[in-house]
């Protein structure tokens, strides 16, 4: 149990009431372990971001369990005190687009998560130098979003969703907007970080090259999660 970063029984989501109900997640369960990279692949309209979004809780399920770490988030209803707390505190967001704030600075931007949450800038400053320096982006703490690349802007991303030190980061199609070459450094650099912090990362990707960078791939069939590791995928496309 000790190794697991998240768990999840038996979810369903469906949307609207009556005749206009539909079911997007029907019965989906699967366990991710600490430091994993994974994959989820679909087709379009097939609930990718309406999972990740409730893996984030943003959006509520409509039943099953969610487990993160060693806490039952949802069982049936929200069973965290604070939601907003937890996802400052334990779940990172990439989305395709940076959405950094385009008035602060790079620094400004990164740091801006950790104060909301009263976190100490004597213990703040530090991480996130460090944070930078891993990245490669240290000497661009005092620049503005708009003075760099696409690419550079998704790093900025990512040092910002490591900001908080989460144990899980959600990134729905991180990479969308970037060259092939872009995408992949982008995501060896999401790779890298759950191999040293032990992070948990899911990305939703479109990208087929990208799949043998990650441990295991979801895709979504029949209204549930279809799991697996990296190999058994090779052994399918052979
Ligand atoms: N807020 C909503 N209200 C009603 N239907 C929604 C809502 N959000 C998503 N859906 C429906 O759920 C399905 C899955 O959407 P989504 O999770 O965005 O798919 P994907 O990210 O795989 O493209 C789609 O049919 C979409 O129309
Ligand atoms: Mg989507």
């Amino acid at each position: 149990m000790k190794n697991n970063a998240m768990k999840i029984e038996n979810l369903c989501k469906s949307f609207g009431k009556g005749d206009s109900k539909v079911d997007v997640i029907d019965g989906a369960n699967f366990t991710l372990n600490k430091g994993e990279f994974v994959a989820l692949v679909a087709p379009s309209g097939s609930g990718k971001t309406t999972l990740l979004m409730m893996l984030g809780c943003v959006l509520e399920p409509t039943s099953g369990k969610i487990t993160i770490g060693e806490e039952v988030v949802y069982d049936n209803k929200w069973l965290v005190k604070d939601d907003r707390e937890l996802r400052r505190k334990k779940i990172g967001f990439i989305f395709q687009h940076h959405y950094l704030i385009p008035f602060l600075n790079i620094e400004e931007n990164v740091t801006l998560l950790p104060y909301q949450n009263k976190e100490d800038p004597k213990v703040v400053k530090p991480r996130v130098k460090e944070i930078m320096d891993y990245l490669d982006m240290h000497d661009k703490m005092k620049s503005m979003p708009s003075e760099l690349s696409g690419g550079q802007n998704q790093r900025i991303a990512i040092a910002r969703a490591l900001a908080n030190q989460p144990d899980i980061i959600l990134a729905d199609e991180p990479t969308a907007a970037l060259d092939k070459q872009r995408a992949v450094s982008v995501v060896q650099m999401l790779k890298k970080i759950t191999r040293e912090r032990g992070v948990t990362i899911i990305m939703v990707t479109h990208d087929d090259r990208l799949l043998p960078y990650c441990d295991k791939v979801l895709t979504i069939k029949d209204k549930k999660i279809d799991i697996k590791t990296n190999e058994e995928l090779k052994d399918a496309i052979i």
